[in-house]
């Protein structure tokens, strides 16, 4: 199935200049770049984005980082798009990420772990949707 998901390229990522690198990644899949943009999140924004995570003990942390500096948010079209970039990205934890992995290559941490992708539908839609209208979306 045809599907998009949210990518964010995270703070630690745009730092290192490997926002090309990480995308490259999930072009050579066949997951096209249909809407992005660069921008620095409020604390408080970052916070709205990951709202499910507001009761865990990594959520200030977690805003604080997504807040520290510029982030690219990327909306990513193609089959299986959601499960595709999960599985490009690897696990959350980057030493626990299979080889080969975007966040075994280029994650720092558990926390600064370089991109973020969407977990299923839902959270696509509820996340495209917090950064990008439906005209911004150009298939
Ligand atoms: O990003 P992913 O869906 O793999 O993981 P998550 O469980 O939805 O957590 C969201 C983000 O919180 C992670 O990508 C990490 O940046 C951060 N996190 C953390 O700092 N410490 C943890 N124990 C778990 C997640
Ligand atoms: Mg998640």
């Amino acid at each position: 199935m045809i599907q998009a998901t949210l990518a964010i390229i995270k703070p630690d990522a745009t730092k290192r200049n490997i926002v090309g690198q990480i995308l490259r990644r999930a072009e050579d899949q066949d997951l096209a770049v249909v809407a992005i943009k660069r921008l620095h999140l409020t604390k408080k924004q970052a916070a709205g984005f990951y709202s499910v995570h507001r009761n865990k003990s990594f959520f200030d942390d977690l805003t604080d980082f997504m807040s520290e500096g510029p982030i690219v948010v990327v909306v990513l079209r193609g089959e299986g798009s959601i499960r595709k970039w999960r599985d490009l990205m690897g696990a959350t934890d980057p030493v626990k990420a299979s080889p080969g992995t975007i966040r075994a290559l280029f994650g720092e941490s558990i926390e600064r772990n370089s991109t973020h992708g969407s977990d299923s539908p839902e959270s696509a839609c509820f996340e495209i949707g917090y950064f990008f209208s439906g005209l911004d979306l150009v298939k």
